[in-house]
């Protein structure tokens, strides 16, 4: 495991993170832990807004925290819980596409433990999985 914490200790921290969820419109908390190539780990979890649109993703609140800690580039593995049953909460199409960016920084395929917001359910996915055929940077890199 090369020093870095377990499956179950990540998403422990992003159910922790999922409390302090601002979701009074949906009442769906989700909760995001993100684990550096060196072991660091930040946290964020979803914000809404009375104007609904504004509403910001767990993922895209770590993801922020993480650019700021130890830069996306360093992203090696993601936890998403959300919800409070056992059904197993999988990122937005939207956080996806976030969570490939980091991946296309790092050229590395990105982790991503979902798991259920009672924690009883936990599923292992890779961000090329979930988002294969993506758009990212290399797309936009100027033509020679
Ligand atoms: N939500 C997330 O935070 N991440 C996802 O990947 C799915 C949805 C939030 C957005 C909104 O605050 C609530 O869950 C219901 O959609």
């Amino acid at each position: 495991m090369d020093g870095r914490m377990t499956e179950h200790e990540l998403v422990i921290l992003a159910r922790t993170a999922a409390t302090k969820a601002y979701a009074p419109y949906s009442n769906f908390h989700v909760g995001c832990a993100i684990e550096s190539v060196d072991g660091e780990v930040v946290t964020g979890a979803n914000m809404e807004n009375a104007c609904y649109r504004l509403g910001l993703c767990a993922e895209q609140s770590a993801l922020t925290a993480a650019q700021h800690r130890f830069g996306l580039g360093k992203v090696a593995r993601i936890a998403v819980v959300g919800g409070s049953g056992a059904m197993i909460c999988t990122p937005c199409g939207g956080c996806r596409q976030a969570i490939l960016e980091a991946a296309h920084l790092a050229d590395r395929d990105v982790e991503i433990l979902c798991a259920s917001g009672d924690g009883s359910a936990v599923e292992r996915h890779t961000i090329g999985e979930l988002i294969p055929f993506g758009f990212g940077p290399a797309n936009l890199a100027p033509v020679a």
